[in-house]
């Protein structure tokens, strides 16, 4: 990977030193520039006239999300986030009193508050499957958990606070196993891990654009497999995911398009794609082997500071890095933004069953990503040590 390069085309580099790509990555020159350039037609030509226009580099979004995660263009609707993506395939799924959801301890807020809803509104149970040792799902009492009420298995693949990644492969196995429906949420894995949807056997994977993606922000994207596409009932249809025929009569869309609606963001879909075309261009595997140098490399230097814990868990660790410090994880973030580093703080609210079962109230997460460089790395542990 040629680092240079890629920095010399990352304009926000130059301005302060990132490690909040979990949060929202630094865009490309030329993201950047899918955005503006197709803006300014707009403005010029007319928004239908331009989407005309570029209809078929539109298309492209659909091969260039397929292509990474080894699925069909079909399978694949944009959205404008993850938890749109996520919130058109959870609410599409028929559940009835007494059905049950199998998710894990490390579930992101949003979606354990759907499961909460529909126990509310369907009176349907929710089972969290404990953790191993490592903090992964634990394979064996997942498989124990299932019975004849499981409807659904739905997991968080990298949860947004430690550098935990779940066995997505191995809970889409006994998934396939006892014909259980299987929703992963891979908002924080798209982009840093490779991702293959036949190998992990999901009905669906919501993803968003931002993160490790390096899209824009407002952009995501829902995978439906084909399978499921055959039998889905989507909770809201419109003339773009339904077709009205006669007075009485429609017919919805065949394809992933169904979790579409008429109107979105055509400026942000074309700099989501060329993102995507990045991402392709450069080769996840690779993404992912420089993210994990990086990360182990900000782990060693960080433990190497005595008043910082590391809380990552997991037997393989993500770009996503945190810890907690002798100072209150807001103001130590805080302080760190003041030199020009950016870092996040992860509440306990975001994750509320995995924070409290390891009785933390929050961490700050250092995420890493390609672009990043060693000597960022040493420059933010060396402004720690000074902060501390
Ligand atoms: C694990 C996980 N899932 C879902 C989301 C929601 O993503 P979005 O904000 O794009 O809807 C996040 C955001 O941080 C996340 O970390």
């Amino acid at each position: 990977m040629d680092i240079q390069t890629i920095r010399q085309n990352t304009p926000g580099v130059t301005h302060v030193v990132h490690f909040n790509s979990a949060g929202a990555s630094l865009v490309s020159q030329q993201v950047l520039a899918a955005q503006i350039d197709y803006l300014k037609e707009e403005a010029q030509y007319g928004g239908y006239e331009t989407a005309s226009k570029y209809e078929s580099r539109l298309e492209e979004f659909y091969s260039e999300a397929a292509k990474l995660i080894h699925a069909s263009p079909e399978e694949i609707a944009f959205t404008e986030s993850a938890t749109v993506a996520w919130q058109r395939a959870f609410f599409s799924i028929p559940m009835e009193k007494g059905d049950t959801i199998l998710t894990t301890k490390a579930e992101y807020a949003s979606n354990f508050i759907s499961y909460l809803y529909q126990k509310e509104k369907q009176g349907i149970n929710i089972k969290v499957v404990p953790s191993d040792g490592s903090g992964e799902i634990d394979l064996k009492k997942l498989e124990e958990s299932i019975d004849e009420s499981v409807k659904l298995i739905s997991i968080t693949h990298l949860p947004t606070n430690s550098g935990l990644v779940n066995p997505a492969e191995k809970v889409g196995e006994l998934a396939r196993k006892y014909n259980i429906l299987y929703l992963l949420d891979a908002c924080q894995s798209i982009g840093q891990y490779p991702i293959d949807v036949h190998k992990i056997g999901c009905h669906f994977l919501s993803a968003t654009g931002r993160k490790y993606l390096r899209g824009p922000r407002g952009t995501g994207f829902l995978y439906a497999n084909k399978e499921i596409l055959k039998s889905c009932i989507p909770s809201n249809l419109d003339l773009h995911s339904a077709n009205w025929i006669k007075d009485n009569i429609y017919e919805k869309r065949t394809d992933a398009r169904i979790f579409e609606t008429w109107e979105s963001n055509v400026a942000a879909k074309m700099g989501l794609t060329q993102a995507l075309k990045e991402v392709n261009i450069l080769g996840i595997d690779n993404i992912w082997k420089r993210v994990v140098e990086l990360s182990r490399y900000l782990r060693s230097e960080l433990e190497k500071i005595e008043t910082v814990a590391i809380k990552d868990i997991g037997s393989i660790q993500s770009g996503i890095v945190t810890f907690t410090s002798s100072m209150k994880a807001s103001q130590l973030q805080e302080a760190l933004n003041a030199k020009g580093f950016n870092t996040i703080v992860s509440p306990k609210n975001s994750t509320l069953l995995d924070m409290s079962d390891r009785n933390l109230e929050e961490v700050v997460r250092a995420s890493v990503h390609y672009y990043n460089t060693e000597q960022e790395v040493d420059d933010l542990t060396a402004a720690l040590r000074q902060i501390l």
